[in-house]
């Protein structure tokens, strides 16, 4: 698209608005002009009938036909007219000059003063009024004839033309001038700034912007200063882009270079990575079976140990009946002893007596003695063979009971002091009390071995543990019972326990005598006895330095015929269900 200078647009807006603006003052002006003109010329024409209205008036008055004529032609005469027309009061003409063809007198030539218009032609009628009180004796005055002057547009336009030439010429002038100085002027203030800064914003480089600097293209501040001034701040910024851009540029360079570098180190990282991992893999493949052999090692190992629980379990049995055994050993030496010294004692007077009666030295009294010395020698060994006796039945009770699952009617207060008399050979040497309180009377229907190893542990873990460094410890038993339940509460008074070995006091295998014949499995077998064979609780309090506590309850067991009758009515419901 061809390029309009800016100047050159202006100029044609400007120029046609203002010659549109001239023109219609221009037309404005000669339209009132010739409005003035007109008018001007009608008054002039007024003027000119005033002038001539009296000797007008006498002529026709007088009827004198050659001074009508001569005034009309003395009328007619003069510049500003083109036609004159006079007539009588009957509107007879007298007189007629002009281009006056068509105008019909009686139409225009009223008794009043009037403008008229004729084609071209315009002017002003008026009446001629004779005075009669002047020089007769009627004494008014009337019309007696018509009087129309004409001048002619044309002369209007003459006259409008010589009025209107030097202003229509001094704008023609004047728009010339006017053009050719706003041109001078835009292409001062405005087309060639713009030019030069044109020319410098396309002389831009990107590589080299300092030379396209601009200079003001004008002294004064205006906007195309502004503009030249915004345009080198737009440099200035652009350079700073650029240096940026560079630096950028450089840094780019430099990721990309470092991208490359670690791409490769990756690739090498992968690779080796890979590697690794394929091992990893093989070896965890390795350890997942050897780890499903140490499984099945662990598996195999569990059920050992199970097994050897439940050995440890039976020699923990076995180990208090050895106690036991041992324990019968001693106490039986005692009565057997003072039994055999008895008999061979007997024996020894026996063999005096029968030396006595062979050499026939027998005397009445040492037959007397004889007799003494055996009763007393028999009572000594009655009494320690019975004893014997008893110790042994005490010991095969509770060792029946230890191994044997027979269950039977028991009561508890008396079986109490059973096992503590087969716990004799522990107590004896040392000064401990057992103490037992409550009822006497609470007889169920139990395994007695099973409460007997109950006992058993407890008291036997007083000594071993509890006792370890006081002299003169005391048990104490308290036995009650409802309809339902069974109570025991055991408690020494001995060193006690912390609360840490409180939390593990019935787990298995916890000791604190390892090395020193601690198993850690008592109080494991005493806690299954009380929950799994007496179906009761337990449950132990301790401090350290006040001894330790044993709550256990446990129901009733029911006696062989309830048990029955119950299986029985089982039956019964299942058969109904
Ligand atoms: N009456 C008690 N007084 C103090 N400590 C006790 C008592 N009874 C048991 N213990 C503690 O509980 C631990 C576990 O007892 P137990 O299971 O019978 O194993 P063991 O007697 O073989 O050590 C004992 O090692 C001891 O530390
Ligand atoms: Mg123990």
């Amino acid at each position: 698209m061809a390029t309009v200078s800016i100047s050159k647009q202006l100029l044609t807006k400007v120029l046609s608005s203002y010659i549109i603006l001239t023109f219609i003052v221009a037309a404005v002006q000669l339209g009132y002009t010739y409005v003035t003109v007109k008018n001007q010329i009608i008054e002039d024409l007024k003027q000119l009938e005033q002038t001539i209205n009296v000797s007008l008036t006498q002529a026709v008055w007088d009827i004198s036909d050659i001074q009508v004529s001569a005034i009309g032609q003395g009328i007619a005469a003069m510049s500003l007219v083109r036609a004159v027309i006079i007539t009588e009061e009957s509107h007879q003409v007298m007189y007629q000059s002009g281009e006056l063809d068509g105008f019909d007198t009686k139409k225009f030539l009223t008794p009043s003063s009037t403008t008229l218009q004729h084609n071209d032609l315009f002017g002003y009628s008026t009446s001629l009024i004779y005075d009669f009180s002047s020089n007769s004796s009627f004494g008014s005055s009337n019309t007696i004839g018509h009087i129309a002057i004409f001048s002619s547009d044309e002369l209007v336009f003459q006259k409008v033309g010589a009025q209107m030439l030097f202003p229509v010429i001094g704008a023609v002038f004047s728009i010339i001038l006017l053009s050719f100085l706003i041109k001078r002027l835009f292409r001062n203030l405005l087309t060639t700034p713009l030019e030069t800064l044109s020319h410098g914003i396309a002389r831009i480089d990107l590589e080299n912007l300092g030379q396209a600097r601009l200079n003001p293209p004008s002294s004064q501040q205006d906007e195309l200063t502004t503009l030249a001034n915004s345009f080198n701040l737009m440099l200035v910024k652009l350079e700073e882009y650029n240096a940026s851009l560079e630096q950028t540029k450089l840094k780019l360079v430099n990721a990309n270079q470092q991208l490359d570098r670690q791409n490769v180190y990756l690739e090498q990282e992968v690779t080796k990575k890979t590697a690794n991992l394929s091992q990893a893999i093989t070896e965890l493949a390795q350890q997942k079976n050897e780890l499903e052999e140490s499984e099945q090692e662990l598996l195999a190992s569990l059920t050992q140990l199970k097994e050897t629980q439940t050995q440890l379990v039976q020699s923990e049995k076995m180990a208090s009946l050895g106690s036991l055994v041992a324990g019968i050993s001693h106490e039986i030496n005692t009565p057997v002893g003072i039994g055999v010294t008895a008999v061979s004692y007997l024996s020894e007077c026996v063999r005096t007596l029968d030396e006595k009666i062979n050499d026939k030295t027998l005397t009445q009294k040492y037959m007397t003695k004889f007799i003494e010395d055996a009763n007393s020698g028999c009572a000594l060994l009655t009494t320690n063979l019975n004893k014997a006796s008893q110790l042994i039945q005490s010991f095969k009770d509770i060792a029946v009971d230890q191994t044997s699952e027979a269950v039977r009617d028991v009561n508890i207060h008396q079986y109490l002091h059973e096992v503590i008399t087969s716990l004799q050979p522990k107590l004896k040497r040392t000064q401990h009390k057992i103490e037992i309180e409550g009822a006497d009377d609470i007889v169920i229907h139990c395994r007695a071995g099973a409460l007997s190893q109950v006992f058993t542990n407890m008291i036997l873990n007083s000594l071993i543990h509890a006792f370890d460094k006081v002299e003169q410890g005391v048990m104490t038993f308290k036995l009650k019972h409802d309809d339902e339940h069974v109570f025991i509460e055991y408690h020494d008074n001995g060193s006690g326990i912390n609360q840490e070995s409180l939390d593990l006091l019935f787990e298995p295998f916890f000791t604190t005598k390892r090395g020193q014949g601690g198993s850690g499995l008592g109080t494991h077998i005493l806690y299954n006895i009380v929950t799994q064979s007496l179906h009761g609780e337990i449950y132990a309090t301790s401090e350290l330095g006040h001894g330790l506590n044993y709550f256990i309850k446990f129901p009733k067991p029911k006696g062989i015929v309830e048990q029955e009758l119950e299986q029985q009515g089982k039956g019964i419901n299942k058969k109904e269900a």
